[in-house]
């Protein structure tokens, strides 16, 4: 399909092929990223794109539904058997757009929600002030008790929790590379009433591999996952919801047939309009390759790599935000160094390798030049990196830290990370 731009549009398709050269020469270790395969990019530029379909599958405004209500529908019961949830909304535009439905659904304008101190590694569309929701709800945060090993402050949660009666407590994060104690979570959501949400937009790939702890487990009721990161799919989002005879925000029409229909009408038409129909297709490939075998060894090397990557950074001196990972992630704290993260972030843009500044607890710089780097391995395990490649890359990387300012160093790594790079082709190409 590509090819066909080439002759309607020859400026997007030289820009297409730019981007298609530097992700098969570069690597991608931003934690957030990853490659789609060539079948979920497919259904996104399939003719479902074409189709105008507000409302859910059998209760639409337009006519010509017989394929979109059959789809959707795979979509919803895919994402509700592979995450073991009660229903799923698979129509949110994004993350961010998410999390506002489901604020739309269950809060009040002036109701507080409890999240995570965005320096501690929350998240902007959990309520930060720059943001419209943030002027809509009362935001209020907790953070880590123990920042050395990620211990949550669970006495905090509790305090605030009993003083401020939050009707929601989220939990998860954007940069936090630590389990979380979701059992602990949910009984203080308990004890006051709220609805314990988590935000699985980083590791939901890894749940649904079977890897890491999935939350239902631990009586969350409410979720939100984007669908581009670790589970590979387009971008894009799921809500999930589950318990919700239980739910403590009940109301009194509220029926466990009902919930649903509360949730899909706070994204249509309370939020949002159009569902794009080619990419719940290609969610919907994406769920169907997340239920496969080979997913579990794509989920257990992610974690390997990810562990390889700390030790290397550590044993070469380096600090790290909780003093490790237990997922996919990692954050370099570089506060006691001469460098910060837009040095770094930098220094590896030049050699050819993608990552993003962050943010570290209590970060004395601003976010535009904040004092760590995170970094992630789901998008070149999805290359099949191993082991060995990932202490090789945490050498180049600490070589291009050291020499961020000698032009024949990064040019000579650039090289390097080419050569390997087209060792282990992207499967988007
Ligand atoms: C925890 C979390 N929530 C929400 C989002 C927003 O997702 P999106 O970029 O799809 O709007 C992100 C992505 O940056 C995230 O990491």
């Amino acid at each position: 399909m590509v090819s066909d731009i080439q002759w309607v549009d020859p400026q997007i398709f030289e820009l297409i092929k730019a981007e298609e050269r530097r992700q098969a020469t570069g690597m991608e270790f931003i934690a957030s990223e990853n490659y789609q395969s060539k079948a979920v990019l497919a259904a996104q530029s399939g003719v479902f794109a074409n189709k105008y379909s507000e409302g859910t599958p059998g209760r639409r405004y337009y006519g010509g539904q017989e394929n979109t209500d059959l789809m959707e529908q795979l979509a919803i019961d895919r994402a509700t058997a592979l995450f073991g949830s009660d229903h799923a909304n698979v129509q949110a535009l994004s993350g961010a757009a998410a999390n506002v439905c489901i604020y739309a659904w269950l809060l009040e304008p002036g109701d507080t929600i409890l999240g995570m101190d965005l320096t501690h590694g929350g998240h902007l569309t959990h309520g930060h002030p720059v943001t419209f929701m943030g002027k809509i709800f009362n935001f209020m945060r907790y953070g880590m008790k123990d920042i050395s090993t990620g211990e949550i402050d669970f006495a905090q949660i509790r305090q605030m929790a009993h003083e401020h009666k939050p009707k929601i407590i989220l939990a998860w994060f954007s940069a936090y590379p630590r389990e979380l104690d979701y059992a602990k979570f949910a009984e203080i959501a308990n004890e006051v009433g709220a609805v314990a949400m988590a935000d699985m937009s980083h590791i939901w790939g890894l749940i649904a591999a079977g890897v890491l702890a999935n939350p239902f487990d631990a009586w969350f009721q409410v979720m939100m996952t984007t669908t581009h990161k670790s589970l590979r799919g387009p971008r894009w989002s799921l809500i999930l919801s589950k318990g919700t005879v239980s739910n403590p925000l009940k109301k009194p029409e509220d029926t466990s047939e009902n919930i649903p229909t509360r949730i899909d009408r706070a994204v249509f038409p309370g939020v949002q309009w159009w569902p794009h129909m080619n990419t719940i297709s290609a969610i919907a490939v994406a769920l169907h390759e997340a239920a496969q075998p080979a997913f579990r060894t794509y989920g257990e090397q992610t974690l390997a790599n990810a562990g390889t990557m700390a030790e290397e950074f550590l044993s070469r001196g380096y600090k790290l935000v909780t003093g490790g990972t237990d997922n996919h992630m990692i954050v370099l704290d570089l506060s006691e160094t001469e460098l910060d993260g837009t040095i770094v972030e930098q220094a590896l843009d030049e050699i050819g390798i993608s990552t993003s500044k962050s943010t570290i607890p209590d970060d004395p710089n601003p976010p535009y030049r904040p004092s760590g780097l995170r970094i992630g391995t789901p998008a070149m395990t999805t290359r099949w990196l191993q082991q060995d490649q990932i202490k090789t890359v945490v050498w180049w990387m600490d070589t291009a830290f050291q020499n961020h300012d000698n032009a024949t160093v990064l040019e000579w790594l650039k090289k390097e990370v080419e050569q390997m790079s087209r060792e282990f082709p992207s499967p988007s190409l």
